[in-house]
Order: structure tokens, then sequence, then C-alpha cells
């Protein structure tokens, strides 16, 4: 994927925004809704099933933070630590126009955008962020996460981002017990996955997907 992009605002099928690079026809969320997709595939399925109190998570590709938000409000009662990658990050332009704050009634779309990489920002006294302008393939972390969130651009329009090596550093970043979850159930991915290791399983999707994958390291 280059980063020669013509950004659009979008709205979902359930009202929330979502963007698009017009040039390449990607889109950041399931035009059904951004905000169903990303509740049913990263919380549901992602830190609600997660039992621990003090919980890591490592995000690749924060886009517009709606997982994050999605997951501070999920989760008041644990410790969270969120780390998130993002080599692109969004112009202001569009951020300022996307309607979360509106429709999640939480305000802290700016805090997210406007603070510092590789730094840690406190949004919660139980809620700490940190961010990185890198490529998952250039990142590099002694810290290691109870969840992956893997929403990198599908491997249509972003195939670099599905290959084994991807896979074997998601594992290794990974504490024993901990899993990776994404939207993608293609064949050859998960063919990928029990290569380096993982054991999956394939929970229903969100509206307009059949299902999704968990990919568990033990
Ligand atoms: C499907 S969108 C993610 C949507 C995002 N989680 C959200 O809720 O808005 C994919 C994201 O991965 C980012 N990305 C692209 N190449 C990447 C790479 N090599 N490593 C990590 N993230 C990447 C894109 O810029 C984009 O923000």
């Amino acid at each position: 994927m280059k980063n020669n992009r013509n950004l659009k605002l979008i709205k979902t099928i359930d009202g929330s925004h979502s963007i698009i690079n017009n040039i390449n026809d990607e889109i950041y969320h399931s035009r059904f809704g951004a905000v169903q997709e990303s509740q049913h595939i990263f919380i549901n399925n992602g830190i609600k099933i997660c039992k621990k109190n003090d919980i890591k998570i490592l995000e690749i590709g924060l886009g517009t933070g709606l997982n994050l938000i999605l997951t501070f409000i999920n989760s008041k009662k644990k410790n969270v630590e969120y780390h998130a990658i993002e080599p692109y990050p969004l112009p202001k332009e569009i951020i300022e126009k996307i309607n979360y704050k509106k429709i999640l009634n939480i305000d802290i779309l700016d805090k997210i955008h406007l603070s510092s990489f590789n730094k840690k920002s406190v949004l919660r006294s139980n809620f700490n962020f940190y961010k990185y302008e890198t490529k998952f393939q250039d990142f590099f972390s002694m810290t290691k996460f109870d969840i992956i969130y893997y929403d990198a651009f599908s491997p249509r329009t972003q195939p670099e981002m599905w290959m084994t090596s991807n896979f074997k550093k998601s594992f290794s970043l990974l504490k024993e017990n901990g899993f990776l979850v994404t939207f993608c159930a293609k064949g050859e991915v998960k063919r990928k996955l029990k290569e380096v290791g993982f054991n999956l399983k394939h929970p229903p999707g969100p509206f307009g997907k059949r299902e999704i994958t968990l990919a568990y390291k033990y």
C-alpha cells in the first residue's frame, strides 16, 4: 500500500462514520456499520472474552481510533495498557468531522489523535495509551500482549500485511495464552496462522460476514 490518499468520510448503515480511500477503494470499516463491526469483532470477541483484570492490547492499524474508543467504554473495571500502530495517521480535517463523539457520547477522539507518539497518554487512571508512527513490519517491542487487534486492510488491498512473517511476529509478541483477533477468515490466512503455531477458532462474524478469526497462542 502506498501513502497516496484521497480520503473521504462516509456514513455506514448504522449511522457511524468510516473513511474510504477513493484511489484504491480501501475502506476502514464495514459498510454495514463501523460501530457494529468493531463492537462485534474487537469488543465482544476481543476484550470481553479476556478474563484478566490487567490487559495489554496491541492494535495494528489505529486508523480513526474507533476500536480504542469502544475498548475504553467497555473496560471501566479493568486496567488496560493500549498500544496502537499507525504509519499513516489521518489528517486533522477528517478527524474533526468523525461522528463518534456524538453517537458514542464520549469525548476522547481529540486526545487520542493529538497525543504524542512513543509516549504514555493517560486516558483514565486505569487506561494508558501509547501510539507508534511506524509500520508493523518495522515495529519493535519488549512488551508482550494479551490481545492483538489485527485490523489491517484486507488481503485483497494490502497482501503484505497477511504474510507469514507478520503472523510469526504477532505470535512472538503475544503472551502465553494470549490471542489475536481479526475480521479475516480467508483460507490462505487461516493456513498461515496455523503454520506459525496458532490454534484457531471461528466465531460468527458481524452483520454481512460469515465468520471471523481468533488465533490463540497455547
Ligand atoms: C482497516 S483500517 C483500520 C481501521 C481502524 N482500526 C479504525 O478503527 O479506524 C487499516 C489501518 O491500518 C493502517 N496500516 C496500513 N499499513 C500498515 C502497516 N504496515 N502497519 C500497521 N498499520 C498499517 C492503515 O493506515 C489503516 O489505518
